[in-house]
């Protein structure tokens, strides 16, 4: 297709924060974006897909100062670094936006003015609540029940300046239509929370200038102000299009993006106040909000401030870059928190990779190479078990196709892992071993040979775009050239030559070994986790319980339970109503968790479910089983996650 019939697409990351070097959290939503970016590169859209860093604000300021540089020249070696790793994740964005380039400097004063202008911002004077660390203005109402910031519990200061303000209650019933009443926000559930908290209220006009500090942009018409980070910040996903000026021209092209993709501690701004500005400016809304939850290590939102990072680089060089982009768009599920653990992490790599696609891929072309020489010949025979295996192939593009377009990353890999499972399946179904000891099966063998190179074929060409360095290794060892592996053959089944000629190569993904890896790597990773140290937590085991025979425990059913719906008990602090798919029919829970999870937390995460337990009533609501959750040293409850692959229904022994 020639470029300019190609239909645009444009998905952005949020621009990050130089203050440190980048962790693995950072490196979930460019990763999700890189793969949605190659998708639909593979679909045919011209894509224009968009990262960068927020380059301002005190923070940066008393970084810089204790190092004894300017802000600049401290964010230009951590700008190196954020590109180094993005390099090393194979992150194919196509332009990169620095908030100190000129060209945005002179675009967020133009929207300012303009802004101005038009009468939306005004001159007034703050008083409140200001976080350093978040950069974040908050009233009286929102702190937390510590007077502290409601986003990362750290202490507020008090804060009395003139400033500008942004007048945001024009736009309330536009917003919370935009909300409520289009699929805007994905997933849809966190607009309850965004009208509830901040537009029922009231909108409350915006602080978007300080005078604190003065890295930042100028306000051009008053000495001394400094634009507010978010309206900068925002501004990027329209001046790295060239708004308001001649740096770039594909403004028209490409906006409104089709996703701005975000964790959930940035909605807020990209949900209201991102909408609020393109309203004011009389530009088209964004199409899509996407929102994810935190990579957490303990229960914490990893982040550098906490200590509890886990280096992205680190765990590149020992596994490879396509293990980490999988193991971690495998775990998160849009709208819960996905916690890392070095064991999970290497347990999923072992499964899913070395002897799930790994051991496919290496049996098909050692057996192709075996019995044929290579090259099949073109003689078939079908059989018993094709059929089913060849409409699951055939069937899985339009699968991943609808799942992506919802941004479920997790859900299109759970897809093509289904079918992967279902090859390995149909080789113990057919055992070819079996076939090439008879020289009158040689047909059959090579039929049931095909099927799996081009299942494999069709697995690979939709995992391309979130493994990008080892699919290619994949088509050289099964024979499938370029015209093989495009969008629209993956569409299709019996597109690999009859006669293909194999090539044995190296193992794609190595098994690790599990206890070595994990003790190695709790020493180089583990020594950042403050959380990680049991030594001094102070954690006492509740007493033990009496004892109890293998049958009195047989009478305890656990079950692995996927949370479909989760949402507060009215009425009640303390309770959590969950409904359930426990591979049975389904059922409804209510869990004393309230304190410790947020219904987002949970929906689209497998439990472990008491599930004989008597039904009882919970503030009137019926509960039908229990929810298996761990003390924690603090006294909280830490809610039992197992293998998120295992299947809803499956029995604890
Ligand atoms: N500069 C702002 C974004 C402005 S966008 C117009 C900012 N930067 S940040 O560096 O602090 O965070 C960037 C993104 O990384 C945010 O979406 C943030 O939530 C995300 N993450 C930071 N730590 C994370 C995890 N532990 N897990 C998942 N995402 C995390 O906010």
């Amino acid at each position: 297709m020639c470029k300019e019939c190609k239909k645009p697409y444009y998905i952005t990351t949020p621009i990050y924060y130089p203050s440190g070097n980048p962790h693995i959290g950072h490196c979930y939503t460019t990763v999700a974006c890189d793969s949605i970016a190659r998708y639909r590169r593979m679909q045919g859209y011209d894509v224009m897909f968009l990262t960068g860093t927020d380059e301002h604000g005190l923070k940066i300021e008393q970084k810089a100062a204790e190092k004894g540089v300017t802000p600049k020249e401290y964010v230009d070696e951590i700008v190196k670094v954020f590109k180094s790793l993005w390099k090393t994740m194979n992150i194919s964005y196509d332009r990169y936006i620095r908030t100190t380039d000129d060209y945005h400097i002179k675009s967020v004063q133009w929207i300012f003015n303009e802004l101005y202008k038009r009468g939306y911002i005004y001159k007034g004077e703050y008083t409140g609540k200001y976080c350093t660390p978040c950069e974040s203005f908050w009233t009286e109402s929102q702190l937390d029940e510590n007077g502290c910031c409601p986003e990362c519990h750290r202490e507020v200061t008090e804060a009395k300046e003139e400033a500008y303000f942004f007048k945001m209650s024009p736009f309330a019933d536009r917003i919370e239509k935009l909300l409520t009443e289009t699929d805007y926000l994905q997933p849809k559930t966190r607009a309850t929370e965004l009208v509830n908290n901040f537009i029922r209220p009231g909108l409350e006009d915006l602080c978007v200038s300080r005078t604190t500090f003065k890295w930042g942009i100028p306000v051009t018409f008053d000495e001394g102000h400094v634009v507010y980070v978010w309206i900068d910040a925002l501004s990027n996903y329209i001046t790295a299009l060239g708004y308001q000026n001649d740096q770039y021209d594909d403004f028209n092209k490409f906006w409104p993006a089709d996703v701005h993709m975000v964790a959930k501690d940035i909605m807020r701004f990209h949900a209201i106040i991102w909408p609020a500005m393109l309203m004011a400016l009389e530009l088209p809304l964004p199409k899509h909000l996407a929102v994810h939850g935190w990579i957490t290590f303990n229960g914490q939102k990893m982040s550098k401030s906490l200590g509890n990072v886990v280096d992205p680089v680190i765990l590149s060089e020992r596994y490879g870059a396509d293990s980490i982009r999988y193991h971690i768009l495998r775990e998160m599920a849009l709208g819960a928190d996905s916690s890392f653990s070095n064991e999970i992490m290497i347990n999923r790599i072992n499964s899913d990779l070395a002897n799930g696609l790994g051991n496919l891929v290496s049996r098909t072309v050692a057996m192709a190479d075996k019995y044929f020489g290579g090259t099949l010949p073109e003689e078939r025979e079908e059989g018993e078990f094709d059929s089913e295996l060849i409409a699951e192939a055939s069937a899985l593009r339009e699968k991943v196709d609808g799942l992506m377009d919802k941004t479920q990353l997790n859900n299109a890999l759970a897809e093509i892992f289904k079918v992967v499972s279902r090859a390995n399946k149909y080789i113990d179904e057919t055992a070819p071993w079996v076939l090439g000891k008879d020289e009158s099966k040689k047909a059959r063998l090579a039929s049931v040979l095909y099927n799996l190179l081009d299942t494999i074929r069709i697995v690979s060409t939709l995992l391309n775009c979130f493994m990008p360095s080892t699919m290619p290794k994949v088509w050289e060892q099964i024979g499938a050239g370029d015209p093989d592996v495009t969008y629209e053959n993956a569409g299709k089944f019996g597109v690999l030559p009859a006669n293909v000629t194999v090539k044995r190569g190296d193992i794609i993904f190595p098994r690790i070994d599990v206890d070595k890896e994990i003790d190695e790597l709790n020493k180089i990773i583990g020594d950042n986790s403050p959380a990680e140290e049991t030594e001094d937590d102070g954690f006492k085991p509740a007493p033990l319980a009496d004892e109890i025979t293998i049958d009195d425990f047989a009478k305890i059913d656990l079950r692995v339970a996927l949370v479909k719906e989760c949402e507060k008990v009215k009425k009640s602090k303390k309770l959590l109503c969950l409904q359930l798919d426990d591979g049975m029919g389904g059922r409804q829970v209510v869990s004393g968790i309230a304190q410790w999870y947020k219904p987002e937390d949970l929906i689209g995460k497998k439990i472990v479910l008491v599930a004989n337990l008597k039904p009882v009533k919970l503030c009137g609501v019926e509960s039908n089983g229990m929810i298996c959750a761990a003390d924690t040293p603090d006294g909280a409850a830490s809610v039992v996650f197992p293998d998120q692959t295992l299947p809803c229904g499956a029995k604890l022994r």
